[in-house]
């Protein structure tokens, strides 16, 4: 206990005698604050004060008022119970309990932040910190974010201490834990923290830790009383503008919006974006796909502020649930919202909000001929709305064009060069979108798949039953950049290996060159830089030679062949694709059986022989690559 840190027993002595002095009270209350705790040591050791800036008087002080409170006096109190275990976290608020119904409780640490004055949970939010080491620094950002006064309750799901960084703990340790550090693979741990001016309070915290090293610890509950406050002493002196209202209304009901909601010099909330050049703005309904990630929609739409041509008034946030916060982040940004119940599960739940929101969309636009997507999780480049734009007519008149992406699933850092190309693809990468009413009219809304049918609907529209040999044209350079890290489809691991090193264009005014990309001209294209490239020295293999495969040139254009029997015969491209650090979970970004890339600065293709017609162009005596599987590289 923090009492250890006492320096002499004199302090300890003193210590006792006011805390026996506050009586039956006191220890009526030490029971229920000191939970039912797993270190089943002495009373006094179940006491964890805080660690800094406090005098001890006035945590004495204050401790004692809190005691007392546990009797009824005038004061409203907040009765608080957590449940931390193996498979379940609950939190019980005046005997309430809540269920949290985020999606993504499936392990980590859960902090729930209550309001002082209301008792009224703020915001809830889980950090898988046993998986990403990415979410400790989430975690930390989120916890300095908060507000003084706020009540912070933690608890441990499964595990949370695996990749919980040394940084996050100790942050942690200096808001009042006393356990943090104690904690191993697979403990349960719940704590409750408040800090009031300068001042923390700990009010209660536990933990277990597991018997054995791949077993999981027992449960830990815990119950407290806090005291809540009569009125916040943070108030925030804001402008009176209309942004300003929003502002108030939404930080006066959420936590953990940190710069939203800071008193000084907050982050603006006014979307208004820059027009095109010429002055205008690209006039089609944009929908955006939300679920209950309202910090990850937040993200999404402050980066829409920067966005060229973009006009708001066209712009739908559509959120499958009706949840309430993300619907409250979309009127802090002032957008239209709409909210529909959830229909199906999972991934076919997904599939059922794009159905009905593409749908409405075009409803409510009904001259609208295209419509754009984006997604709650995806920062988008300033000059999508450009490149889209540019590509339209191309998707008008080209009637082999699926869709026009704004992502390429190939586009890491190092495979991509030139924010003017564009490329072909037989694929649909989604990830920022146009889809054109007559596809999805014609053709995809009535086949769409049905409520009972599990299936991604990307997947789904990928199918060649679908696509019918068309393809989507995608930049070299993605115009988004997924960071979601807790979607359906994609966990902290996935996000580390195979999106967070994607490049996003940030040049603006990017002029592309869309006649290029209509389909007979796109073949010559391709028949010209098949007739200028280098080919590459086939006695090396990118696996084999990852060094000097390509050489170190700049600029240059370079083909190499690989074995690909027939059209679907990925073994050598995706054992190749690991050994380039590339998407390698299946084949994607093909045109005819050909890849297009960059490496070091070179313009390289990559010709799948004898599937690809493109193998006539291979010299006689070079033997294509054949790599058999090989285990993925560490990225
Ligand atoms: C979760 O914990 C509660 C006790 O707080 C228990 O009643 C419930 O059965 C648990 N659920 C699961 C799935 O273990
Ligand atoms: C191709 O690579 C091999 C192995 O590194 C080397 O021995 C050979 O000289 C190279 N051929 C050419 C033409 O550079």
């Amino acid at each position: 206990m923090a009492w250890r840190r006492a320096k002499t027993g004199l302090c300890r002595f003193i210590l006792w005698l006011v805390i026996v002095s506050a009586g039956g009270v006191v220890i009526f209350n030490m029971v229920f604050v000191l939970p039912i705790t797993s270190e089943l040591s002495l009373l006094p050791h179940k006491i964890e004060e805080p660690r800094e800036k406090l005098t001890r008087s006035a945590t004495l002080d204050d401790r004692k008022r809190q005691y007392i409170a546990g009797k009824p006096s005038g004061a409203r109190y907040l009765e608080l119970e957590i449940y931390a275990s193996k498979e379940n976290v609950t939190l019980t608020l005046n005997g309430k309990t809540r269920v949290d119904q985020s999606e993504m409780l499936i392990r980590g640490l859960n902090v729930v932040v209550l309001n002082e004055v209301t008792g009224d949970v703020m915001s809830s939010r889980w950090y898988d910190t046993y998986e990403s080491k990415a979410d400790s620094d989430f975690l930390v950002n989120h916890l300095k974010g908060l507000r003084r006064g706020r009540i912070i309750c933690f608890a441990i799901k499964d595990d949370a201490v695996m990749q919980l960084s040394k940084e996050a703990k100790d942050y942690i340790a200096t808001i009042g834990s006393s356990f943090i550090n104690r904690l191993q693979f697979r403990s349960t741990w719940a704590f409750v923290v408040q800090r009031i001016n300068d001042k923390l309070f700990v009010h209660a915290e536990s933990f277990q830790n597991p018997s054995s090293g791949d077993e999981w610890a027992r449960a830990v509950k815990l119950r407290t009383w806090v005291k809540l406050l009569p009125e916040t002493n943070e108030k925030c002196n804001w402008a009176d503008t209309v942004a300003n209202r929003r502002r108030q209304e939404f930080c006066d009901v959420y936590e953990g919006y940190g710069d939203v909601c800071k008193c000084e010099e907050p982050v603006t909330i006014e979307l208004n974006p820059p027009p095109f050049t010429d002055g205008s703005r690209l006039q089609l309904p944009i929908a955006v796909m939300a679920s209950n990630r309202p910090y990850y929609l937040l993200r999404m739409l402050r980066g829409l502020q920067k966005v060229e041509g973009l006009d708001p008034s066209t712009m739908t946030v559509f959120i499958d649930g009706f949840w309430d916060e993300p619907a409250a982040v979309t009127r802090l940004m002032g957008l239209k919202l709409q909210q529909h119940a959830g229909v199906s599960q999972r991934n076919a739940r997904v599939a059922q909000h794009y159905k009905r929101s593409i749908h409405d969309s075009f409803e409510q636009h009904p001259n609208a001929n295209y419509l754009v997507i984006l997604e709650e999780d995806l920062d988008v480049s300033i000059d999508i709305l450009s490149y889209f734009k540019q590509l339209l007519p191309v998707y008008e008149k080209d009637a082999s064009v699926y869709c026009i992406s704004a992502w390429n699933d190939q586009g890491y850092e190092h495979l991509c060069n030139d924010p003017a190309m564009m490329y072909r693809v037989e694929t649909m990468p989604g990830l920022g979108w146009v889809l054109s009413r007559k596809l999805f009219k014609n053709e995809l809304e009535e086949k769409w798949p049905k409520p009972h049918e599990i299936v991604d609907w990307d997947m789904w529209t990928r199918m060649p039953s679908n696509r019918k040999e068309r393809e989507c044209i995608i930049p070299d350079i993605s115009r988004t950049y997924h960071f979601g890290g807790k979607g359906i489809n994609v966990g902290g691991l996935m996000q580390a290996l195979y999106f967070e090193k994607h490049a996003i264009n940030q040049e603006a005014h990017v002029k592309m060159d869309p006649d290029k990309m209509y389909k007979e001209n796109y073949e010559k294209e391709i028949h010209h830089l098949l007739s200028e490239a280098k080919v590459l020295n086939h006695t090396k293999t990118p696996c084999a030679n990852k060094d000097d495969f390509i050489p170190d040139t700049h600029g240059k254009l370079y083909v190499f062949y690989i074995s690909m029997e027939f059209p679907g015969d990925f073994k050598t491209w995706q054992s190749m694709a690991s050994c380039l650090r590339m998407w390698d979970l299946d084949a994607r970004g093909f045109h005819k059986s050909m890849w297009r890339f960059w490496l070091k600065k070179n313009h390289v293709l990559v010709i799948g022989c004898p599937a690809s017609v493109y193998c006539s162009y291979k010299p006689a005596e070079i033997k294509p690559l054949y790599i058999p599987r090989i285990p993925p590289v560490p990225r």
